[in-house]
C-alpha cells in the first residue's frame, strides 16, 4: 500500500477521515495551508491513533511548493482532494477568491499528479451541485447545476478532473457529500468554525450559551412542518465513505461518482428538538425570513455507494446530536484552547 496525500489534511472531514485510514492502515502524507484550520487538528488525530503522520504547510496555489511534496514523498500513489474553501456566503462577496483558490488550487494538484504519474485521486464533492433538484431522492445522474460561486467551482472541479482522468488514464470517484454534522466520538476532534454558517454548528453554540438564539431561515417551506430539509450525515459515516471509496479505485478503474448521504431528511426545526433533547435543555430559536439561495428539500439517493462501494451510513440522528454535543462541551473554544 502506497502512501496516500491528503490536501485539506488539517480540515472537518480530513480529521475524520485521517483518523479512519491511519486504523485501516494507510501511511499519510497531509498537506494544508491552515487557511480554515490549524495544527491542533493534527495533533490530535495523531494522539488518537498513536501514530505520527507526515505534514507539510503548504498552498495548493503555489505550485513549486506542490511539487516539493510530491517529490519529497515518492511512495505517493493516490490523493484524497479535500483542500477547497466551502462558506457559501463569502463565495457570493469574493467569487475570484473562490474561483483563484478551488480552480487554480485543483489545477496545480491534477498537473503535479501528471507529472509525477500518480493516478488515483478520490474528490471531495457536494449536493451542491445539484442545485434545486426536480425531485428527491436525488441520483447521481441528476442535471447539475451550481447556484452560487462556491457551487461553481464544485461543478468546475468536478469536470476538469473527468476530462484529465479520460486523457490520462485515471481512477477518480467523486464523492458528493450532503450535510456533514457531528464529530469523533472521543470528543477530541470535531468542526472548529470561529462563526458558524451552518445549521448545526450554530445550534451548538446556543446550546453552549455562546449564542443567544437560533435563526430559523423561513417557517414557508413546502416542508411538513414549514421548515428547510436537508440529508445530514455523521462526519464518522462519511469519513469511512473516503476508506470503502479507496479501496475500490483500482479494482473498478474511470470514473464513478457516488452521492454520500443517509437517504433521510430531517427539518430545521427536527434537528433543534434533537438537539434539545441530548443537551437536557429547549434550545431558543426564532423564525427569520428565508436566506437568499436555499431550497426547501434536498436529500440523497445512496444506493449506487451501497451497491459498489459496500458503503452506508450506520449512524442516525442521536448519534450525530450527541457527538456534536460532546464535542461543544468538551471544546468550548474548539481547537483554540
Ligand atoms: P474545512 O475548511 O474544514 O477543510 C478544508 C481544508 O482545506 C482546511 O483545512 C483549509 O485550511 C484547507 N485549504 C483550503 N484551501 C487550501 C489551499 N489553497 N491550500 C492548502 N489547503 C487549503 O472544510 P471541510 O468541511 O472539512 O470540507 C472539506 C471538503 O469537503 C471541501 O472540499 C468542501 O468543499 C467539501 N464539502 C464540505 C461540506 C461541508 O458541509 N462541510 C459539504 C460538501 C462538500
Ligand atoms: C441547513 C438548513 C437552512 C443555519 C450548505 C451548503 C452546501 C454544503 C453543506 C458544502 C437550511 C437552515 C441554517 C441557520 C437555519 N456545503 N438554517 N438557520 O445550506 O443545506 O448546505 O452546507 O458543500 O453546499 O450550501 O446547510 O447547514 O447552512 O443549512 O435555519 O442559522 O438549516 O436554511 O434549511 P445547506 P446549512
Amino acid at each position: 500500500m502506497g502512501k496516500i496525500l491528503i490536501t485539506g489534511g488539517a480540515g472537518y472531514i480530513a480529521s475524520h477521515t485521517n483518523v479512519e485510514l491511519i486504523e485501516a492502515g494507510y501511511e499519510l502524507v497531509l498537506l494544508d495551508n491552515f487557511c480554515n484550520s490549524s495544527m491542533e487538528s493534527v495533533r490530535r488525530v495523531e494522539e488518537l491513533t498513536g501514530k505520527k503522520v507526515t505534514f507539510y504547510e503548504a498552498d495548493l496555489k503555489d505550485i513549486d511548493a506542490l511539487r516539493k511534496v510530491f517529490e519529497a514523498e515518492p511512495e505517493i500513489t493516490g490523493v484524497i482532494h479535500f483542500g477547497a474553501l466551502k462558506a457559501v456566503g463569502e463565495s457570493v462577496e469574493k467569487p475570484l477568491m473562490y474561483y483563484e483558490n478551488n480552480i487554480t488550487g485543483s489545477l496545480n494538484l491534477y498537473k503535479v499528479m501528471g507529472e509525477t504519474g500518480v493516478k488515483q485521486l478520490v474528490f471531495s464533492s457536494s449536493a451542491t451541485v445539484y442545485g434545486d433538484p426536480a425531485s428527491v431522492p436525488v441520483k447521481e445522474d441528476f442535471p447539475t447545476q451550481a447556484t452560487n460561486p462556491y457551487g461553481q467551482t464544485k461543478l468546475m472541479m468536478e469536470q476538469i478532473l473527468i476530462d484529465a482522468a479520460k486523457a490520462l488514464g485515471w481512477d477518480v470517484t467523486i464523492l458528493r457529500y450532503f450535510n456533514p454534522v457531528g464529530a469523533h466520538d472521543s470528543g477530541r476532534i470535531g468542526e472548529d468554525p470561529e462563526y458558524p454558517n451552518n445549521l448545526l454548528p450554530f445550534v451548538s453554540q446556543v446550546a453552549a450559551g455562546i449564542r443567544e438564539k437560533v435563526m430559523v431561515f423561513g417557517n414557508d417551506w413546502d416542508t411538513p412542518d414549514g421548515t428547510g430539509v436537508r440529508d445530514y450525515i455523521h462526519v464518522v459515516d462519511l469519513a469511512k465513505a473516503h476508506v470503502k471509496a479507496l479501496a475500490k479505485l483500482a479494482e473498478k478503474g474511470g470514473v464513478s461518482i457516488y452521492n454520500i448521504g443517509t437517504g433521510k431528511g430531517y427539518s430545521v426545526l427536527e434537528m433543534i428538538e434533537a438537539f434539545s433533547k441530548v443537551c437536557g435543555h429547549q434550545i431558543p430559536y426564532e423564525f427569520a425570513p428565508r436566506r437568499a439561495g436555499d431550497i426547501a428539500t434536498v436529500y440523497g439517493d445512496p444506493a449506487l455507494a451501497s451497491a459498489e462501494l459496500g458503503w452506508s451510513a450506520e449512524l442516525g440522528l442521536d448519534e450525530m446530536v450527541a457527538s456534536a454535543w460532546k464535542w461543544q462541551s468538551m471544546n468550548p473554544k474548539g481547537y483554540r484552547g
